[in-house]
């Protein structure tokens, strides 16, 4: 016999089912604590490849593997219970073939129960897109500035801020659409272009430094809360917990210094004897 949970997670479909409506809140997260956080406001937490950098202080996301990506899912799903967890695909797991794509996929929608995963990459993965769906992967698509693409494109610089250069970025758009993706993950592109792929596409476009017009937004949430030390343009800071943080770490290292911590609330006493 099955027990339904009491709260029904959000589905690819469901979110698929978005496009052009109330704008799809989304958030990246790596732990249980802020998956629980994220679960209370946002329709998606991605569980993203950069808890490369910013769980492990890498340069780039490109090092980051597949037993990474599913540690940190695995936790994402015990702290949440309404949102749809995605969780990236890292670079090298699903490049070589569809069948390598399939395989790794199938790993981490096993390993962790997540609901989708991420993908990078427009017109070169529309076949893999295409064999993962038919499969029962669901896929959400991420184009513009692909970061596990840095060594090739040399700098993570904003895309198509002159428009002779939307034509491939729009054609990548359209292909994971067409390929059967459920949403796409637009980075780091002019403002124009953004509202310009919205409008052309039938899936939700999801954008981080695209624009207001996507039909929902993502941001990392350590960059949105004032936790990373160098952010793109793109991030507004909603907070700023790093002095936060840093005071308390301050006010323990001095009680712990001058004795003042534990306190007699925090030690145990003897059982009294005459119990
Ligand atoms: O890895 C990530 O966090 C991402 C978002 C920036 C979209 O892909």
């Amino acid at each position: 016999m099955s027990v339904q949970p009491e709260v029904r997670r959000l589905t690819a479909p469901d979110i698929r089912a978005r496009k052009g409506g109330e704008p799809i809140v989304c958030l990246t997260s790596y732990h249980a604590h802020t998956a629980a956080i994220a679960d209370k406001h946002c329709d998606v937490i991605l569980v993203g490849d950069s808890l490369g950098m910013v769980m492990h202080g890498l340069e780039t996301t490109v090092p980051v593997t597949l037993d990474m990506m599913i540690l940190q899912g695995r936790a994402v799903m015990r702290g949440s219970k309404r949102a749809l967890v995605v969780v990236d695909m890292p670079f090298g797991s699903y490049e070589a073939s569809k069948e390598q794509a399939f395989m790794n996929c199938a790993r981490v929608l096993k390993e962790t129960g997540c609901g989708a995963i991420k993908l990078e990459g427009g017109r070169r993965m529309a076949e893999t897109i295409a064999f993962l769906v038919e499969r029962g992967v669901p896929v959400m698509a991420h184009v513009g500035l692909t970061p596990q693409s840095i060594n090739t494109i040399g700098s993570f610089r904003a895309q198509g801020r002159d428009e002779a250069d939307w034509g491939p970025i729009e054609a990548d758009a359209k292909a994971v659409a067409d390929a059967g993706a459920f949403s796409v993950v637009i980075e780091a592109v002019a403002e124009p272009l953004g509202r310009r792929i919205t409008g052309q596409i039938p899936i939700p476009t999801i954008g981080i430094g695209a624009s207001p017009a996507c039909d929902g937004q993502v941001l990392v949430l350590e960059d949105m809360l004032g936790l990373s030390p160098r952010v793109p343009k793109f991030v507004k800071r909603y907070g700023d917990i790093g002095p936060s943080i840093e005071n308390a770490v301050k006010s323990f290292a001095e009680d712990v210094r001058s004795r003042a911590f534990p306190g007699p609330e925090q030690v145990y006493s003897m059982r009294s004897k005459d119990r």
